[in-house]
Parts: C-alpha cells; structure tokens; sequence
C-alpha cells in the first residue's frame, strides 16, 4: 500500500542508498528531480554562452584550444544532466520547451556580461570553482543516475576551476593594465557567484524536502560559507581585493564574515530581470530553430539505420 512504499522509500534514502530510475518513488521526489536536473543542465548549456563570446578573441592560441575544450565539455555536463534527467520520463523537448517559455530557469550567473577577456579567468576561478563546491556533494546525491553524472562532471569541473585561475595569475603578475583587468573582472563576479549557492537557508522553499530525501547534501549557506572560505585566501595569493569591505576572517568561527548580499538583485536575475537575459534566451531559441536540419538529419539517419537492422 501506499503508506508502506513512501515508508520503505524513506528508509532506503536514510541509509543512503540509490533510487534508480525503475524504483518506485513518491511523484514530490520525481518531480523536484525533474526541476532540478533539468534547470541544472539548463545552466551548463546557457553557460556555454558568455564563454563562446570570447572564443574568437581569445589572446593565443593555447588560450583559444583551452577555452574550446571547456566549452566542449560544458555541452556535454548538458548533455549527461539532459540524459539523466530523461530516466525520471521527462523529454528533452518538453525540457527545452520549458526554458524556452521561461516556464525553466538556468542559473542566474549565466544573465551577466563577459565584457574583457579577464572575465573568462573569473569565471573558470570563480564560476566553476562555486560549482565545484556545489557538485561534489551531489556525487551522493540519493538518484544514481544524478550521482553519477556528478562524478564525470566533477573531475572536468577542476580542470576549468585550474584553468581559469592560471591565466587571473597571469593578469595579475602582468602589466598594471592586466592588472586592472583582472581586479575589475573580481569586482563584477564576486557577488552574482556568492548568490549562485542559492537564497539563504531561511528563506529556500526546496532544502528542507531536499535535504530529508538526500538529494541536497549541504545547505546553501553552508556550500556559500565553504566557497567564501577557500576563495579570499586565493585572491590574496593574487594581490587582488575582495570587492566586500565587511569581509573579515572570524578566528571564533574560523571562518570568514562577510557583507549583506543583494538578494533584491538575485530575485530580480532569478526573475529573468539579468543584464543580459533577454539575449540568452534568444541566442538559444534562435539556435534551437536554425539547427533543427541537424536534428532532421540525425533523426532520418537513425531511423534509416533501424529500418536496415530489423
Ligand atoms: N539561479 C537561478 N535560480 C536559482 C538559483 C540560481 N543561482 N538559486 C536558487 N534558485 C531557484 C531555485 O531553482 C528555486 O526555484 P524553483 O523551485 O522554481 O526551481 C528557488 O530559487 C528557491 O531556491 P531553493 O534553495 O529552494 O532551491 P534548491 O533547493 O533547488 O537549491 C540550487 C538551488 C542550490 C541551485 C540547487 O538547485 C542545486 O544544487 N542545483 C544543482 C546545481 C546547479 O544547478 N548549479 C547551477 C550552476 S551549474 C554550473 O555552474 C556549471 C559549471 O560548469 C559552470
């Protein structure tokens, strides 16, 4: 019955099994998945594109085929949350439907500008160095397939995480112009990747159900805290400053304090309200209908393929 299966149900994910795609789960469980996973691999294929805007300005070639392989491997982080997301019975059109309507969000990191070259830096130290913190716990997370998409993600995610924090290194120990560069690119993402980890704990509508079924390992504030804590002893290695003037390490704590975080602004961006939002959304639709001929193709080919073989 079945007050027993949603009992059974429990006791698996509170001893820390995997639910797998053939077992039976409450519909709140599928569901918040299907939210999760989805927007998540939204976020890897939106991100793609504040990347790409610099890919063919990059200033040599070893940082050209460097930010190629990252972009490369983002559309594929997308692809395997796609898939994942896919075993829970959603489809891929009713989940780039939903972007597209605005009916799904990606992550609000993704509506801001890249608009030097320091910024693709500041993204691979700071965007992928957040994701990192976020990610790993989730290779635990109580869905298999989620999990173990995490793992694969997780080992490219530190090449993008290194990648991006070698050539601030190099901004930083250039001339007093890259010097600036990198200081500016700092001040512009600090905060919109501190609001990456989410809304404070008091104020998250999903963690409570999320953290019971496992699917949450960590809290927002306490992945924020942990990304703050690791972050500002690299920047000092920098030279650079932190752009929040309250940030200051707290031996009680031994952890860092820091400053309010905007969230008037972080619901605005959740909102769709970003910089640049408008133009994510659209560079999306436009290249989900100029490519249908591909998906045509591809279509044909497979089906041709499975005529042949029955
Ligand atoms: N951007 C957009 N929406 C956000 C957000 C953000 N940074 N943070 C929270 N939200 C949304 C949530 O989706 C939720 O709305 P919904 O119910 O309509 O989905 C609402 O704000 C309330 O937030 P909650 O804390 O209650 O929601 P969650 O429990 O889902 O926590 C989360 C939010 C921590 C982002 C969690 O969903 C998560 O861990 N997702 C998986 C990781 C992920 O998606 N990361 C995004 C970046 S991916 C990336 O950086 C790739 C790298 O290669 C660059």
């Amino acid at each position: 019955d079945d007050a027993g299966r949603h009992a059974a149900f429990e006791a698996r994910v509170a001893a820390d099994e995997f639910i797998e795609p053939k077992d039976w789960m409450p519909e709140a469980y599928r569901k918040t998945l299907i939210r999760q996973i989805s927007q998540h691999a939204h976020s890897e294929i939106v991100g793609m594109l504040p990347e790409g805007n610099w890919l063919t300005r990059a200033p040599s070639l070893r940082r050209k085929a460097i930010l190629l392989a990252k972009i490369q491997d983002e559309c594929g982080h997308g692809l395997y949350l796609y898939a994942a997301a896919e075993t829970l019975g959603v489809s891929r059109d009713e989940m780039t439907e939903a972007l597209h309507a605005g009916r799904a969000k990606y992550s609000t990191i993704f509506n801001y500008p890249t608009l030097t070259w320091a910024d693709i830096g500041a993204i691979g130290w700071l965007v992928d160095g957040a994701a990192i913190l976020n990610q790993v716990p989730l290779q635990r997370t109580s869905y298999g397939p989620y999990a173990r998409a995490m793992v694969r993600i997780c080992k490219e995610e530190s090449f993008h995480q290194r990648q991006g924090y070698e050539s601030m290194m190099q901004l930083a120990n250039g001339t007093p112009a890259q010097q600036r560069m990198a200081q500016d690119a700092l001040d512009r993402w600090w905060w919109p990747s501190l609001m990456m980890f989410g809304p404070p704990d008091d104020n998250s509508p999903n963690s409570a159900q999320s953290m019971r079924w496992r699917i949450k390992r960590d809290t927002n504030d306490k992945l924020r805290q942990k990304f703050i804590d690791v972050t500002v002893p690299q920047a000092q290695a920098l030279g650079l400053t932190i752009p929040d003037p309250d940030l200051k390490w707290n031996p009680a704590r031994e952890s860092y304090d820091y400053g309010a975080i905007d969230w008037a602004e972080f619901y605005a961006v959740v909102r769709g309200e970003g910089p640049v939002a408008k133009d994510r959304i659209k560079a999306r639709i436009d290249a989900w209908e100029s490519q249908s001929w591909v998906r045509e193709a591809a279509m044909a080919h497979e089906a041709k393929r499975q005529n042949k073989a029955a």
